[in-house]
């Protein structure tokens, strides 16, 4: 192959080698994966973009949003499953699109998981603020002032118009550091996080159930001729496919659990179990949280009043008698999503790591702190990247975002493993993603059916982004890929390992 092509790609055998390198030990098992992928999953997307959807574009179909959303998924999911048994190695799609799509391909999944770390992170950070704010007025009666928590970008109801957004910046703040020193969420720390993020939801679906108002689940999607709603995304069945693509966020995660696949025992078992496993329990915990909300506030109330910490409003103003419910839903919110900005900020440094390790990105991205044994300088540039958009941008616009790039990435690994079948039909394939081609296909069309619902400002925004992408690749990555040296001789043991 052409040494400069754009699909030249790095062997299975040389990425295998590279991870018996690692030093890193195996001791997740699938149970500790599903506690992993539900601690990355349930944060701002439950919390905050249920209700956005539902104001927006679903009404209270959102829960029809969360099926399509969970759908998508689903299919990506089982194709994330393959890879992750087969190349049971840290980088996620980015590396597996290194071995089967070719090395352009792979750069454009790496700059597409992005959006989908960076900018989540951000987003969710944005969202840590807003019931940051709820629990000081709870508290103390008062709250940070409307300009030093919201982006210059937003106004609020009285006209004061945002300036920077100070706790969310404090958030990513006190993560950076966290990551740097190398403190790790202890696998006891994460379970008893996950812990009171699910009994939390399970708390709120059983106890607001009696609170439900049936009126407010009719007309159950949003009627044609609602004033603001006429486009073809913001009411009917087209409503439920946009928000689909917001409430899409909050299933982003799961694919967090195949970067922990050099850790896990026994990842041909243990994969699919973790990665579909947490998404099966979030699914249906989702869809009754989506129906208890839209049925105890009604969703018109989300797009004005309740628009921030929503499920807290709609508790505190609907469910009398309460009031404790809704600041214990605060608190494990904060909580919560200080473990989604954690793993998120954790795994965007993985991507940036892997990718200058490939020579792809600067090799300051993989430069390891003497003491702490981290990629500390790749931190430290995500904290100055990261607190930036959460200081300065909406968290509307970001999510959006972070549903772009995921979607993207997820249409690309539905891709490669029907390419990867095709190609290397013999490859030991631990787990197999039933139906090929044809959940490939679905995984791909129902999450470019989402990308297409996303609204226009967010797919121009995405393409201007890619194409940036581009630009870097041409100018720097190309040139500098360590691809452009021969491979290094690999041992006959790893070559017969990735037969
Ligand atoms: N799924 C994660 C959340 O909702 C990103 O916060």
């Amino acid at each position: 192959m052409n040494q400069m092509s754009l699909t030249r790609k790095k062997s299975i055998a040389l990425l295998l080698a590279q991870a018996s390198e690692s030093h890193l030990k195996r001791t997740l098992t699938a149970r500790s994966l599903i506690a992993l992928g539900i601690g990355a999953i349930i944060g701002a997307g439950l919390f905050i973009r249920t209700a956005a959807a539902s104001a927006q574009n679903a009404g209270p179909a959102v829960i029809l949003s969360f099926i399509v959303g969970a759908f998508g998924c689903l299919f990506a999911g089982l194709c994330y499953a393959e890879f992750a048994a087969m190349i049971p190695i840290a980088g996620s799609a980015y590396t597996y699109a290194y071995t089967t799509m070719g090395e352009f391909t792979a750069w454009t999944i790496g700059w597409a998981l992005i959006l989908e770390y960076a900018m989540g992170a951000g987003t969710v950070a944005i969202g840590w603020s807003q019931y940051l704010n709820r629990l000081l007025g709870t508290l103390f009666g008062s709250t940070i002032p409307y300009q030093l928590c919201h982006s210059p970008m937003e106004v609020s109801d009285s006209g004061v118009r945002g300036m920077i957004n100070l706790p969310a910046l404090f958030i990513v703040f006190i993560l950076t550091a966290l990551l740097v020193k190398g403190t790790q969420e202890s696998a006891a720390v994460n379970s008893i996080i996950v812990g009171v993020k699910v009994a939390i939801v399970i708390m709120f679906i059983v106890i607001g159930w009696k609170f439900i108002n049936p009126a407010n689940h009719t007309p159950f999607m949003i009627p044609a001729n609602f004033p603001g709603h006429e486009g073809f995304f913001k009411h009917g069945w087209g409503g439920v496919l946009g928000g689909a693509g917001i409430v899409f966020f909050a299933f982003i995660g799961f694919d967090a659990v195949s970067t922990a696949a050099q850790e896990t025992k026994n990842p041909g078992r243990d994969m699919p179990i973790g990665i579909l496993g947490s998404l099966a329990i979030c699914t249906v915990l989702y869809i009754l949280f989506g129906y208890v909300l839209t049925g105890v506030a009604n969703w018109t109330e989300f797009i004005k009043a309740g628009k921030e910490a929503s499920v807290a409003y709609a508790v505190q103003n609907h469910m009398p008698g309460f009031g404790w419910l809704a600041t214990a839903i605060t608190v494990a919110v904060l909580f919560g999503f200080s473990s989604v900005i954690l793993v998120m900020l954790l795994g965007q440094s993985r991507v940036f790591y892997s990718m200058a390790n490939d020579g792809l990105l600067p090799k300051i991205f993989a430069e390891v702190h003497p003491k702490f044994c981290t990629p500390y300088k790749c931190n430290i540039t995500l904290f100055f990247f990261v607190g930036a958009l959460a200081a300065f941008i909406p968290d509307s616009v970001l999510g959006d975002l972070t549903a772009l790039g995921t979607l993207f990435a997820f249409v690309l690994v539905s891709i490669g493993i029907w390419i990867m079948r095709r190609a290397q039909p013999n490859l030991a394939r631990p787990f197999k993603t039933p139906l090929v081609p044809l959940v490939p296909i679905l995984g791909a069309l129902v999450c470019t059916a989402m990308i297409v619902g996303l609204d226009r400002y967010t797919q121009l925004t995405g393409i201007g982004w890619m194409l940036l992408g581009f630009v870097v690749y041409f100018l720097y990555s190309r040139s500098h890929s360590k691809l452009n040296t021969p491979e290094p001789e690999i041992g006959a043991a790893q070559t017969s390992a990735a037969q």
